[in-house]
């Protein structure tokens, strides 16, 4: 670690509250290969290091939680020797990096459609999950075919389907009741949302569970996104002041 990067840690750690849940928007991969003049799986290889280096740091910072936007609902559209490319460079993650997450402390959930995956990666990404269930140390959310109008149009259903066989009366149909049907279940909001290369959207990630997220939007790519940009994140909500929707003390 560079002394640029355990200052500004040691800032984090004496800064105030870090936040328990990170959600991360990795964008920009395609831009920065263009820049460069290479193909896009090869702005994708180099997300991959970012992801690896994202995970240390956040173990190191002491976050609990850490959701990464990994593959959306909408990337299936993209052609398919770049779903291809990124498929490949899942199971390639995976491959390389179970041993270490285990050794970490990180457990491993995916959050999405898991059913429109190729039988290798869904295989792959359950076997990553077993490997690292039970790791204490960070809960390492991947985000694939993932949309989250989607996940709250299943939780609706689920919800219904609660109702109608009679395993929850209709009074009890809340906020709470919701929360508990979406992937997410039992865990806590994000506290700080990145979305890297400059874009000021959530595309469509997590819109239930940010509601009092606070945001963080650098112009940084996600390949060049380093330990010392989350840790700028992270000291940049400190800085906030949260709310939610309350006047200040
Ligand atoms: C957005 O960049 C990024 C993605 C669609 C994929 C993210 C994937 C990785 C970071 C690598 C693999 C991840 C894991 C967990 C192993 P973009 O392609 O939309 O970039 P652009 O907007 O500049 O075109």
């Amino acid at each position: 670690m560079t002394t640029d990067a355990g200052e500004l840690l040691e800032r984090v750690r004496a800064g105030g509250p870090v936040p328990r849940h990170v959600a991360i928007i990795m964008d920009g991969n395609g831009r920065w290969a263009r820049e460069r003049h290479l193909p896009r799986p090869l702005g994708h290889r180099a997300g991959m290091q970012a992801v690896r280096e994202t995970v240390e740091a956040s173990i190191a910072a002491g976050v609990g939680v850490l959701t990464l936007f990994a593959f959306s609902e909408e990337n299936w559209n993209r052609p398919r020797t770049e779903i291809g490319a990124l498929m490949g460079l899942l199971e390639e993650y995976i491959g390389r990096e179970t041993e270490e997450l285990r050794g970490n402390g990180v457990e491993v959930r995916a959050l999405g459609d898991l059913t429109r995956l190729q039988p290798p990666a869904r295989e792959a990404l359950d076997r990553l999950i077993d490997a690292t269930r039970g790791g204490t140390k960070l809960l390492l959310n991947l985000a694939i075919s993932y949309s989250s109008r989607a996940e709250i149009a299943r939780a609706a259903r689920r919800l219904a389907e609660d109702v109608v066989q009679g395993r929850l009366a209709l009074e009890d149909v809340d906020e709470d009741a919701l929360a508990l049907r979406l992937y997410t279940a039992g865990l806590p909001d994000p506290d700080l949302l990145v979305r890297t290369s400059g874009e000021q959207r959530v595309s469509n990630f997590l819109l239930w569970q940010i509601a009092y997220t606070e945001l963080f939007i650098t112009p940084v790519l996600w390949p060049d996104f380093s330990r010392l940009h989350l840790y700028e994140a992270i000291l940049a909500y400190q800085g906030r002041e949260r709310r939610f929707g309350r006047v200040t003390a």
